[in-house]
């Protein structure tokens, strides 16, 4: 076995694990001690000079270089959000749904933001679509690749699902999209920090997440990729002065959006977040995303294993192309059953019937062990 043991290397700089087995990095990311730190450095431009609006404005800056650095992308082509939804606005009001293409393909396993945007554009003329999940909760490829037609403008789909934690096969939707036309946004909000994005080598034209799961930081902070060459003709409504080419130009007598990608944005940015995405991308660039996809991946098996042993029912699919981090057990009541995990320790959540396990590099062998004796003791809510 040739996988870094990343949690033995790491853990020291999550002091929660004193205190408590976590594994809800679905949800927020456990603190490191080097995000704590930057809260500290944020309230030092504030001590010392008052308004640091040049050091605000390169934090800003730095967290687009590093995350274009995460997804191998340019730093052009990220705009800096406050949240998934942000970016998903910005990209509908760029859209037009009143030409012969205005159909807009989705699956039943998005997050609610996702399929909200797009209903909502239902009274500007886009016509919805949701193709019905596989009975394993998988999305059904073909039947998706099938529903894309001429009229499709955009497929709207989620990497990694928050309910199930199954990931969909996004390649060849992204292929079947790109034949007919028509554009991709992908929600990798539940992927991004725990699975490699590489925009060379997923196409999607458009990515939208946050950082405050995987990613280590603290809510406040999404990003926006829009792929350069497929999207520069975009330009949304929903706006502000940060999205402009020429932000301290000041005008108010017209309107011109960033060439770059920042024209997604719109008002005053997120300053104090801006901080702890910095500190948790770091951590994530110096652990290396390849690596974390590799230990998560054994330490997801090692926790599935060990469930399935003790009769317990992962709704997740085993196939490790249709998963990421994030399992799903069955429960008969999902939220008595992550209060009596909680009572002995242990930190998950639940979705849709499940209980949520979400580990990241920080977990060990210990936590493993620990949290297939706590649904041991919770037997009684285990769904069969
Ligand atoms: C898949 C997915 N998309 C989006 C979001 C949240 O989006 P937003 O940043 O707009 O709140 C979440 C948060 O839990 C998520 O899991």
């Amino acid at each position: 076995m040739t996988t870094i043991d990343l949690a033995s290397k790491y853990r020291s700089e999550f002091p929660l694990f004193e205190k408590l087995t976590y594994v809800n990095s679905c949800s927020h990311g456990a603190l490191a001690n080097s995000v704590k730190k930057s809260f500290t450095t944020y309230i030092s431009t504030l001590e010392e000079k008052g308004s640091a609006w040049n050091d605000w404005v390169t934090q800003q800056e730095i967290v687009r270089k590093l995350m274009a650095q995460f997804l191998s992308a340019k730093p052009e082509e990220i705009a800096i959000t406050t949240s998934a939804s942000a970016g998903i606005n910005a990209l509908a009001t760029s859209l037009n749904f009143q030409g012969k293409r205005n159909k807009i393909i989705t699956t039943n396993n998005e997050f609610p933001t996702m399929g909200q945007i797009w209903h909502a554009q239902e009274s500007r003329g886009a016509k919805v679509i949701h193709i019905p999940n596989n009975a394993d909760l998988t999305v059904d490829t073909n039947s998706l690749i099938d529903a894309i037609d001429e009229e499709t403008l955009l497929v709207a789909i989620t990497h990694v699902c928050y309910r199930n934690g199954v990931r969909t096969d996004i390649q060849p939707i992204i292929e079947a999209a790109h034949k007919m036309g028509a554009l991709v946004i992908l929600d990798a909000y539940q992927s991004v920090g725990s699975l490699s994005l590489n925009v060379n080598e997923i196409k999607a034209d458009i990515i939208v997440g946050g950082l405050q799961k995987y990613m280590l930081a603290v809510p406040g902070v999404g990003f926006m990729y829009a792929r350069g060459s497929t999207t520069s003709a975009l330009i949304p409504t929903v706006t502000g002065w940060f999205a402009a080419q020429d932000i301290f130009a000041m005008k108010i007598d017209a309107y011109q959006p960033a060439a770059h990608a920042r024209r997604f944005e719109n008002g005053t940015p997120n300053i104090a977040p801006l901080y702890p995405a910095t500190a948790g991308l770091e951590l994530i660039l110096e652990v290396g995303i390849l690596n974390i996809e590799k230990y998560v991946a054994e330490i997801h098996s090692e926790i599935r294993a060990g469930i399935t042993e003790i009769g317990g029912k992962v709704v997740t699919p085993i196939d490790s192309k249709f998963h990421g981090s994030l399992l799903a057990v069955a429960s008969t009541d999902e939220n008595a059953h992550v209060a009596a995990l909680e009572e002995i320790g242990i930190i998950t959540s639940c979705r849709d019937g499940n209980v949520r396990i979400s580990p990241h590099f920080y977990n060990n062998r210990e936590d493993v062990k620990k949290i297939v004796d706590g649904f041991y003791k919770t037997k009684s809510l285990l769904k069969k």
